[in-house]
């Protein structure tokens, strides 16, 4: 088994990548050292590229989110903890996938179309090939499992596709399809504002996401603004399916609780968002202050954590050599 995900460097990290993504990757990176597979954990700075980036910042990005994903329980003696830029491996892989991808494939990707807008010709080329780095990401180490949020699911599908092209195209068995684990606690965690749009570090509104680094009162400053209906709360989470605000709230509470959502609305049947909001509140509050403590400490120590940066990116560059060897002797490069 081997478990491989990857978190964009741009801005900081939220509930919805907690939810999503990190809180799975901690559970798993002791389930499947015990038997004996291995977890890698990555920085997309290469990803970050594909849109406007100040470069003083990337660098510091890179590693505040390093710190956050240990201080979030990532463990750099467990998992391989590293940033994509340190490991030439997925630039290199990338290159021959993209003789691989279809033009085609490239264009149905909805987060292209969401990202370049109108301004398909004015985007990066980085922004339209960006799901074949992120294929190379997970091939270059035989992935046979990525955790991701549920808005992930299509590129994932993508690297199936490229995987299972090249394998034909090049009558090789290199690549296994990788198999995106897509949590059912917390699928797709919503804007705090806009029940319709995900939480995303993109969003202009600070209010529309909780942050893993925000103190208790913003956290509680932003579950009592966060848009609801005057509706108080069902005792069965099928009839929240037209009340996107309330649905999405309720499956955080869910996920923070490590409940069912179904659980959580037969506890506040009949009871109003005054009395809902706090709750989840101070449910968010304890999970995420014990996150937030660490990672100021961590801040602290940058040296530290850029010596795990270095440790991983030696141990994943060793992993993804063997792949693209044979990925380059499969089509035929003289290396
Ligand atoms: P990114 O940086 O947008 O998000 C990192 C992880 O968090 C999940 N996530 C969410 N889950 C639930 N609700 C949300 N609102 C939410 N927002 C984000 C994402 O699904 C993801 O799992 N392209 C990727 C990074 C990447 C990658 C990879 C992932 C690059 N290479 C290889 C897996 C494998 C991205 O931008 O994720």
């Amino acid at each position: 088994m081997r478990v491989v995900s990857g978190i964009q460097t741009t801005g900081n990290l939220h509930l919805g990548n907690y939810l999503g993504a990190i809180k799975q990757w901690v559970a798993m990176q002791d389930e499947v050292a015990a038997k004996g597979g291995d977890c890698l954990f990555f920085l997309a700075d290469l990803h970050a590229l594909t849109v406007a980036n100040d470069p003083k910042d990337l660098a510091a990005h890179t590693i505040e989110m390093a710190a956050t994903l240990i201080a979030a329980g990532i463990d750099p003696a467990k998992a391989v903890l590293f940033n994509q830029a340190r490991v030439p491996a997925h630039a290199e892989l990338c290159w021959i996938l993209q003789g691989t991808a279809r033009m085609g494939w490239l264009n149905r990707m909805t987060q292209w179309k969401d990202k370049a807008g109108k301004n398909r010709e004015g985007a990066s080329v980085g922004l339209f090939t960006y799901p074949v780095l992120q294929a190379a990401d997970v091939l270059v180490y035989k992935a046979t499992h990525v955790p991701v949020g549920e808005d992930q699911k299509q590129h994932l599908e993508l690297a199936r596709d490229i995987a299972t092209k090249f394998n034909t195209d090049f009558g090789v068995e290199l690549f296994p399809l990788p198999d995106p684990m897509i949590s059912d606690a917390a699928p797709r965690i919503m804007s705090l504002r806009d029940g319709s749009a995900k939480m995303s570090k993109s969003d202009p509104s600070d209010m529309s996401r909780v942050n893993l680094i925000d103190d208790d009162d913003l956290i509680a400053q932003k579950f009592r603004k966060a848009r609801t209906d005057a509706e108080p709360l069902p005792d069965d989470f099928k009839a929240l399916a037209e009340r996107a605000e309330a649905r999405n709230l309720v499956t955080i509470y869910a996920a923070l609780a490590d409940r069912s959502p179904q659980s959580v609305v037969e506890e506040f049947a009949g009871q109003g968002f005054g009395a809902f909001k706090p709750a989840l509140a101070d449910l968010a509050i304890s999970v995420l202050a014990p996150i937030r403590a660490r990672l100021i400490e961590l801040r602290g120590q940058p040296d530290a954590v850029q010596a795990h940066l270095r440790e991983g990116a030696a141990r994943a560059t060793a992993l993804a050599a063997p792949t693209l060897r044979e990925a380059q002797e499969a089509v035929g490069l003289q290396v």
